[in-house]
């Protein structure tokens, strides 16, 4: 019984998570772009005191020319993609300990498969 309610549960987790990724909604995206948007740019090559997002899915991490990137998201290694993305942004310090980018992640998946559907629209 204990065993088949642990099941359900975490069934409904893998389908939540999916469905984070495939369903963001880019025009809900862009109003949870405003929290962003304070250090963020979505317009190429324009850095604040974060690097500019356009373009931001697909790219290697830590590769913007011009922003001075913290040691950390240097060695991070990564490629933006929606998972990426989903996991620094639910947590960035936990993902890329020593990250210079001060914000303490976005808790809702939510909001998160939204902002990374908008992220995707700037190309
Ligand atoms: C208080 C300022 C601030 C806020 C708010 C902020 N960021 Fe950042 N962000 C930064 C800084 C600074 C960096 C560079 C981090 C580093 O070098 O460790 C960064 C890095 C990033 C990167 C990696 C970029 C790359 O070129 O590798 C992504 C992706 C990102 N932020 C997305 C977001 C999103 C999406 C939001 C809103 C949900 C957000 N950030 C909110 C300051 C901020």
């Amino acid at each position: 019984m204990k065993g088949s309610i642990f099941a359900a549960v975490a069934l409904a987790g893998v389908t939540l998570s999916f469905s984070a990724y495939a369903g963001g909604d880019a025009a809900a995206g862009k109003s949870v772009f405003n929290k962003c948007a304070i250090c963020h740019s979505p317009a190429p090559g324009k850095n604040g005191v974060g690097p500019t997002l356009f373009g931001v899915v697909g790219r290697k991490s830590a590769s913007v020319d011009g922003f001075s990137y913290s040691d950390a998201m240097k060695a991070a290694n990564k490629t933006w993609d929606e998972a990426t993305l989903d996991a620094y942004l639910t947590d960035p310090k936990a993902m890329v300990p020593g990250t210079k980018m001060v914000f303490p992640g976005l808790p809702k998946p939510e909001d998160r498969a939204n902002v990374i559907a908008y992220l995707e629209t700037l190309k």
